[in-house]
């Protein structure tokens, strides 16, 4: 198989061993002479892989006793109506860092009285908003904690005198993460965790409960709790990828080891971004992502925009067209993207600029 340096945004990279140990499985799972696509859900060797796979998570991220982990379809963007349907009573306020917040909200604003509270439109979401204070009569606080379109991410866990709730698609298990202090974490799995088809939702179980709504069965947490996320058929192979997904993430020294990794891979491309006479970082410095680089072609070079998407076409580089709404370039470097990637991509940079210049 040809090798390319994949950034591409999610789906992405995944680890080699976990799409080996996935190939493995169509053929012959667990033993039973079938694929894994084509076991019953309820047989005790698919029992296990989601025993096992709930039991990563918890491990992985230190998911309290508190917290319910749970697998469930329709992607993060369900998720999105999942939130207001089962957190939203009256008033919600939202952080809006991007398109992905603002589809929140409007899912939101179906159900109640949800607003933005702060955001970057003025700028083209390319900073984190500061020095908003969280109201204590709203029924949640919702962040973004990544903003894979424009490259800032929010790399602590905040204080909330609320319930937070947090979309973590593009940087869960990128870092440590002090799950107690949220009462909801979800995303889609398709760039850290796993294949698309699947979506994650770490659940404080007490703050369930408290709306006054009927909830759709499917759309209610505590359904997918009880049925231990398979109240309805799982998305069995996504859910068995992710598992993979998650062995090679402990085998590599978990959520600790990736983060030295990922600021590492990080700072040796800002590092080329800031040097380089010829491409300039769009995302404000102290908010940049470590999970998506973005950038653009410096003032006076911009015609050169294409030649250098051509130049790194040629190279092998996959992936680093920006956002169709942002344009220029994107670096998406999750855990599964190798350091020899980001360094290909720097070289890239310094010939092309060697010839440019
Ligand atoms: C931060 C964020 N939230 C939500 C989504 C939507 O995810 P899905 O396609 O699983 O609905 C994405 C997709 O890229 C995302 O990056």
């Amino acid at each position: 198989m040809k090798k390319v340096h994949n950034f591409n945004a999610g789906p992405c990279i995944l680890p080699d061993q976990a799409i080996e140990k996935s190939i493995e499985a169509l053929k012959d799972f667990a033993g039973t002479g079938m694929a894994v696509i084509e076991v019953s859900h309820r047989s005790k060797e698919w029992g296990e892989v989601m025993d096992e796979c709930r039991s990563l998570w918890r491990e992985l991220l230190n998911i309290p006793d508190t917290h319910e982990i749970l697998f469930l379809g329709g992607g993060a963007s369900l998720q999105f109506l999942y939130v207001a349907m089962n957190f939203l009573e009256k008033k919600a306020a939202y952080l809006e860092t991007g398109v992905w917040a603002k589809k929140a909200l409007k899912e939101a604003k179906g159900l109640g009285d949800a607003y933005a509270l702060a955001s970057s439109a003025d700028k083209t979401y390319s900073y984190i908003p500061k020095g908003y204070v969280i109201p204590e009569d709203v029924d949640y606080f919702h962040i973004t904690t990544n903003n894979t379109i424009y490259g800032t991410e929010i790399r602590y866990d905040m204080d909330s005198p609320v319930p937070l709730i947090a979309d973590m698609s593009s940087d869960i298990m990128s870092r440590p993460v002090d799950v107690g202090k949220y009462a909801l974490i979800y995303g889609g799995a398709q760039k850290n965790v796993g294949p698309a088809g699947v979506a994650f939702a770490i659940v404080r179980k007490d703050a369930l409960g408290k709306v006054s709504r009927y909830i759709p069965t499917m759309l209610d947490y505590r359904t997918h709790i009880d049925g231990g996320s398979m109240f309805n058929t799982p998305p069995v192979f996504s859910i068995f990828v992710m598992n993979e997904t998650l062995k090679w993430l402990k085998g590599i020294g978990g959520v600790e080891a990736i983060n030295r990794i990922n600021v590492r891979k990080a700072e040796i491309l800002y590092n080329e971004i800031d040097r380089n006479p010829l491409f300039v970082g769009t995302a404000a410095k102290e908010d940049r992502s470590i999970m998506n680089v973005c950038f653009v072609m410096a003032p006076g070079y911009e015609a050169l925009q294409d030649e250098f998407m051509a130049y790194a076409k040629e190279r092998g580089m996959v992936g680093i067209k920006g956002h169709r709404s942002v344009g220029g370039f994107r670096a998406s470097i999750y855990n599964a993207c190798p350091v020899e990637s980001v360094e290909a991509l720097v070289t890239c940079m310094q010939e092309f600029a060697a010839q440019k210049a």
